[in-house]
């Protein structure tokens, strides 16, 4: 079914205008007859932030900015989804055209700049399916016009543990002015202070709910330095690294729509993002888990992520360019891996390359 859906569908989203193909895409998730999610071989299961992932592919946030379909996405294959980014209040974002498909380097630029129906609509449509089990997350960010961008966060916490697997601070959008500089050291230790006390807080009606930090891949070494301090010293349960890329890597073909402003991901990003991810891993020494997105498109690199430090991986832009099928070519990887290597879980491969990567030349 997901093979005939992907192989019929897939000329005909090509042919559409990048955001008009995503929205059709969402809607045919929605509408289609999707069998029960299938089981994983148990070798794929990832136990991290105290959540149990039947498989370690996730939905990144962005693709199911409104929660119109993560048990769909839980269906197809995937082992976790993460909704949003939903900010307090409905906003529209920025003018259209604003997502642009990099289609000679299969990459994506986009600058939608949080686009979302708000807190209220998403929060009801993760109420609606609560009980029905599966890890979906939340990522939450700020109003672009908000007075005060912390208590954005804090009330957004509060408002989702109750519904959502865990919560993802975003800081790291491109896209909605001056959001990056909460990376700045005093500014991060005010907003996780006030982020992990705002789950403190609801945590006895809510539950134990994971607070994870998405970081930009465009983070300076001792920017990144201060940031991994931050978010250990505040007990954070996890990173996510990370997000789109404002810089432009020399190897781009696609020179027209590179010239776009906004987030790169895709292809392209990988080899930045695995750079930070690695960076990240190893100065984190095994204080929590990580998450890594950017650039996966195909079994080999999600286990290159894996290896770079990812407990679990993320995609979006692979979507794109490799259709639902991916999940299913990464899942054959990893097996073949572990069966090759005669081992029972992925976690010896986490970290494995992460001092290598961190010693080659700095990408380009
Ligand atoms: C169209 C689009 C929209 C995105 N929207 C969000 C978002 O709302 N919040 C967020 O944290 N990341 C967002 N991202 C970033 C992705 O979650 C991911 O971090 C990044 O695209 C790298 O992964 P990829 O190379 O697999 O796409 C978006 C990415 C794309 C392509």
């Amino acid at each position: 079914m997901i093979d005939l859906l992907d192989r019929l569908a897939r000329p005909f989203l090509y042919a559409l205008e990048p955001e008009d193909a995503h929205g059709l895409a969402i809607r045919m998730l929605r509408f289609a007859p999707l069998p029960p999610v299938a089981g994983d071989d148990k070798r794929l299961t990832v136990r991290v932030f105290g959540l149990n992932f039947p498989n370690p592919i996730g939905v990144a946030a962005g693709f199911d900015k409104n929660a119109a379909v993560p048990d769909a996405l839980l269906r197809v294959g995937f082992g976790f989804v993460e909704v949003g980014t939903v900010t307090p209040l409905p906003q529209t974002g920025n003018p259209r055209p604003r997502l642009f498909r990099l289609d000679a380097d299969r990459g994506v630029i986009n600058r939608l700049g949080f686009n979302s129906q708000g807190a209220d609509a998403v929060l009801r449509r993760l109420a609606a399916r609560a009980q029905f089990g599966g890890v979906v997350g939340i990522n939450i960010g700020a109003n672009k016009e908000t007075p005060d961008r912390i208590a954005d966060y804090v009330r957004l916490i509060e408002r989702f543990a109750a519904v959502a697997s865990y919560v993802t601070v975003n800081i790291s959008s491109p896209n909605t002015p001056g959001l990056r500089n909460m990376q700045q050291a005093a500014v991060l230790d005010d907003l996780l202070a006030r982020a992990i006390d705002a789950r403190e807080r609801v945590a006895p009606n809510a539950g134990p709910t994971p607070v994870l930090l998405k970081i930009a891949p465009d983070l300076s070494l001792p920017d990144l330095d201060d940031v991994v301090g931050i978010a250990r010293s505040r007990r954070i349960d996890g990173m996510i690294v990370g997000n789109t890329t404002v810089t432009r890597p020399k190897s781009l073909r696609a020179m027209e729509q590179a010239k776009e402003a906004g987030g790169l991901s895709g292809r392209p990003l990988l080899p930045l993002a695995n750079r930070m991810l690695a960076e990240t891993f190893v100065r984190v020494e095994g204080a929590f888990p990580l998450v890594g997105a950017g650039g996966i498109d195909s079994g080999a690199s999600a286990l290159g992520k894996i290896r770079a430090g990812a407990s679990l991986v993320q995609v979006y832009s692979g979507l794109v360019f490799r259709g639902l099928g991916l999940i299913a070519e990464i899942k054959d990887t990893l097996l073949a891996a572990l069966g090759r290597d005669g081992q029972a879980s992925l976690v010896d491969y986490v970290g494995a390359d992460a001092a290598a990567v961190t010693a080659e030349p700095w990408p380009k």
